[in-house]
């Protein structure tokens, strides 16, 4: 055996060491990087642990502890400037924490992987302003998301399998396009193409969404129906939106978490949090 075999076999033994390790301990906080398995047998698929973030002294977050559970749709409230953003920003590895840590199951250490890799190993987020492509009706948008996820560019519009065109219009029925499946996305409303966006994200079958501030601008009749799709999500995946819209939050949410100056303010049902006497005089009483 040559000395790089050794340490092959070195690492690969410490690997199922630790693999072994990792399966055996109950919940100590000790995690290990597996890539491609999420382990949310703890009931977390999020953990946030003491995450700082500075931006030219100025904390952003600050030692932000946060859990967000297998299956569940979170709203995330709080005043402007207090890390809403930003909090996305580190679980899609497009901040990185000056110090804390996160991990997307037990296993996945965010701090570490790409965003490319973050949105591969199945967290999707859906930002305000909608990537769509106009030109193209809504079945192609759709089928683009999808063939952005499999790397499959230059076959575009080739041939998609019956499978894939299953799950397709499965897609469309979710978000409420299906009489409009074959429309270019530039006639869609402003609720619609934040739809299709969802939808596309969909199409990537993410474990969990990240979506902040979904309903501004949205007619009442079109915020209704997001409400309905995002609690339609829940379950089979975990759902985060960041929203100041408190009728919407009321409309949505079973768990609500205030942020302030960086980390959780407050905690609870709507009601709890409402009536919270420091959520009321740093936010709600605004
Ligand atoms: N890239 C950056 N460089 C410098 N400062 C930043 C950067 N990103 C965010 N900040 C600052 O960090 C703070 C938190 O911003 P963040 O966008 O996370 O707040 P938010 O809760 O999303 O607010 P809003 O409700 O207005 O969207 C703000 O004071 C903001 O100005
Ligand atoms: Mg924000």
């Amino acid at each position: 055996m040559s000395g790089l075999d050794n340490i092959r076999e070195m690492m690969r033994r410490d690997k199922v060491f630790d693999f072994v390790e990792q399966k055996r301990l109950p919940f100590t906080g000790r995690r290990v990087v597996i890539p491609g398995e999420i382990d949310a047998t703890h009931g977390p698929i999020l953990y946030l642990e003491n995450i700082s973030v500075s931006f030219d002294g100025f904390k952003a977050l600050n030692d932000l502890t946060l859990y967000i559970n297998d299956g569940e749709l979170r709203c995330i409230i709080g005043p402007n400037g207090a890390g809403k953003t930003t909090m996305m920003d580190v679980i899609t590895g497009k901040t990185r924490p000056d110090s804390g840590s996160a991990y997307f199951g037990q296993t996945m250490d965010l701090t570490r992987m790409s965003e490319y890799e973050i949105a591969h190993a199945g967290i999707g987020r859906k930002f305000q302003k909608p990537t769509i492509f106009p030109q193209h009706t809504i079945f192609e948008n759709l089928e683009l998301a999808m063939a952005a996820d499999k790397h499959v560019w230059p076959t575009l519009f080739a041939k998609i399998n019956a499978e894939q065109y299953e799950r397709i219009n499965e897609v469309a029925n979710t978000i409420g396009l299906t009489d409009l499946l074959y429309e270019t996305a530039a006639q869609l409303s402003h609720g619609q193409k934040q739809w299709l966006e969802i939808g596309m994200l969909l199409m990537q079958n993410p474990r969990v969404l990240l979506v902040d501030e979904p309903v501004a601008g949205m007619t009442h009749q079109e915020m209704d129906k997001t409400a309905e799709l995002l609690k339609s999500l829940a379950g089979k995946h975990s759902v985060v939106v960041v929203e100041h819209d408190m009728d919407f939050v009321r409309s949505i949410a079973s768990t609500v978490t205030v942020l302030h100056e960086g980390s959780v303010l407050a905690e609870g049902t709507m009601d709890e949090v409402q009536n919270n006497p420091k959520v009321i005089e740093v936010y709600l009483g605004e």
